[in-house]
């Protein structure tokens, strides 16, 4: 293993060179620090940033994961950024925005490091059984051009296992700990950022097809027996059958799950909730 670990921070300087899209980082502000990107971010879209804007941070003191968890962020290693779409696509196409956003990162990941990333739907990605990032999609309605979208996206990138706190070490992974090498996030970024515009661009047409191939190839959840937890406390387990045309997770109930339903539907479909793999 390559222990030689390249910690020396992000530039500006280096980034611009490697952005090559239209309008998804233009523009890209770059801080040293930030409590989250995420904030900032919808700090900017409340004042009118431009559709596209990205806010990147190289550390975050109080980074924000998703049900209120806090997303570990440590100095110079990792990756951690917000997009703000200000010219959302139609509503009933919001679910597909975490979906194209694991696409274009497991896609990025697969081309630069040459490992596989399965998609926990909707918001998880994973190397193996463990966490490599994860997608927190906020939204609000108070900028100049009505809603907002604000895409968060972290990944782990050069991290090793001494540099998880206890609590992730089973958890959690990196791709430097996969793959025994650091990688450089500029790099990364400008890649993951070209993706990022092609797959949202796909979403803005309704050209779903590619995007549902390309998901349900890499989704870990379809097939497997799930325990979803629902707003107001309530859980369903059943097995993940599919994604529907609205990037929604289908699940066929068990019979225990919907025995006090006197209609016992066939297929229910779930637009969010956290998902847990049970077999
Ligand atoms: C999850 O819990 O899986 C979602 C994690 C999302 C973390 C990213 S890091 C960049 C952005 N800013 C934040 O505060 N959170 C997201």
């Amino acid at each position: 293993m390559d222990n030689s670990v390249d910690f020396s921070p992000l530039s500006l300087e280096s980034l611009q060179p490697l952005i090559s899209t239209k309008w998804l980082g233009r523009p890209a502000f770059l801080f040293k620090q930030l409590k989250s990107t995420n904030s900032h971010a919808l700090g900017l879209a409340e004042k009118g940033t431009p559709h596209g804007t990205v806010v990147v941070a190289d550390c975050q003191t109080a980074g924000k994961g998703r049900l209120g968890r806090e997303w570990h962020s440590p100095a110079n290693m990792n990756i951690y950024f917000s997009v703000v779409l200000t010219q959302p696509p139609a509503f009933s196409f919001f679910s597909w925005i975490p979906l194209a956003t694991g696409i274009a990162i497991a896609e990025t990941i697969e081309e630069i490091a040459n490992l596989n990333v399965s998609l926990k739907w909707p918001n998880d990605l994973l190397l193996d059984t463990k966490k490599l990032g994860g997608i927190l999609c906020e939204s609000t309605t108070k900028g100049p051009n009505g809603r907002a979208i604000i895409v968060g996206i972290g990944i782990n990138i050069n991290c090793r296992e001494i540099h998880f706190p206890q609590e992730l070490k089973a958890i959690a992974t990196s791709l430097a700990v996969q793959a025994g090498q650091t990688f450089d996030r500029h790099a990364l970024l400008g890649t993951v950022f070209s993706k990022l515009e092609s797959y949202y661009e796909r979403i803005w047409d309704s050209d779903l097809s590619t995007l549902h191939s390309s998901y349900i190839s890499r989704c870990s959840t379809l097939g497997r027996h799930v325990q979803v937890r629902l707003a107001g406390n309530t859980h369903l387990e059943g097995v993940a059958s599919n994604i529907g045309h609205e990037g929604e997770l289908l699940v066929i109930p068990s019979n225990s799950s919907v025995a006090s339903m006197s209609h016992k539907p066939s297929t229910i479909s779930i637009r969010a909730g956290d998902v847990i793999h049970l077999r």
